[in-house]
């Protein structure tokens, strides 16, 4: 579904990327793991055109976005839903208007009563129940805000699930019930689902593929046995901080 090729980018002089290759295979979840700092999120933004490589391509669903302008990379963009580290809610809007949104701007053809459906139904999906559709998101817990960013990724039905760190800041317990809706999307809606974290725990959990991102490459990849098997010495290492105490 995603294909990165030899991907490079620099900041001035800060090689952020080397040469990323990395096949994203569709209908699966895949994590991309990595320290703070490694270029997790530029390596995202490269997935939607928000940025554009100093060389490589960025091959999703068979096209090459890195030539594209921004009036198709727009569309491009619709296949995608984004969970954004801060759940990136609009606080002045109801929950059932948030997740609303989207097909409000791109979906003009639906009707009131369609549009009801289908917000109910991706609530539904991410266990929130009608009665949070009138509070406003201060009214929220931070593990009911991010599943309402999860129903509001996921309303306009993309093919693809972006999530940037969607468990940073939550308590174990909260983490794992926003694993639980990441797998829970993905079983429902056969999305591709790329998770960036660090959370080692979440990455097992969700993961059917890991890519482990260190100094501007992918030096491992594969199911979660495979990374956690790993002989790659900075693998090892950052396992065992998690691993070590469990
Ligand atoms: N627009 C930019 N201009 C200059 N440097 C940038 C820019 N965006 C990112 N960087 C640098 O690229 C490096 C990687 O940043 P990135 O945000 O991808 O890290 P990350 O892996 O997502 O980290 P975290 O886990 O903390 O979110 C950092 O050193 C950052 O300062
Ligand atoms: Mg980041």
């Amino acid at each position: 579904m995603i294909q990165i090729v030899n991907l490079h980018k620099m900041f001035g002089e800060h090689k952020v990327l080397t040469g990323i290759n990395l096949t994203i295979p569709e209908g699966k979840t895949c994590v991309i793991l990595g320290g703070s700092g490694s270029g997790k999120t530029v390596l995202m933004k490269h997935m939607i055109g928000l940025l554009k490589p100093d060389e490589g391509q960025v091959i999703v669903d068979g096209e090459d976005l890195v030539p594209l302008g921004d009036a198709r990379l727009e569309q491009i963009r619709r296949k995608f839903g984004m969970v954004f580290q801060a759940a990136a809610l609009f606080d002045s809007m109801t929950v059932y208007e948030n997740v609303a949104f989207p097909l409000r701007e791109h979906r003009k053809e639906l009707s009131e009563e369609q549009i009801r459906a289908l917000v109910r139904s991706k609530l539904e999906l991410m266990s929130l129940p009608p009665s949070v559709e009138a509070k406003f998101p201060a009214d929220l817990s931070g593990g009911m805000r991010k599943r309402v960013g999860l129903a509001r990724a996921v309303v306009m039905e993309p093919k693809i699930v972006l999530y940037d760190e969607p468990t940073t800041g939550l308590d174990p317990i909260t983490t794992d019930s926003v694993d639980e809706m990441i797998l829970a999307a993905q079983a429902r809606l056969k999305v591709t689902s790329v998770v960036i974290s660090h959370d080692i725990a979440s990455a097992f959990n969700v993961g059917d593929y890991i890519a482990f991102l260190s100094k501007g490459l992918i030096i491992e990849f594969g199911p979660p046995e495979q990374l956690r098997s790993s002989e790659h010495p900075i693998v090892k290492n950052f396992l065992q901080t998690w691993f070590g105490k469990n």
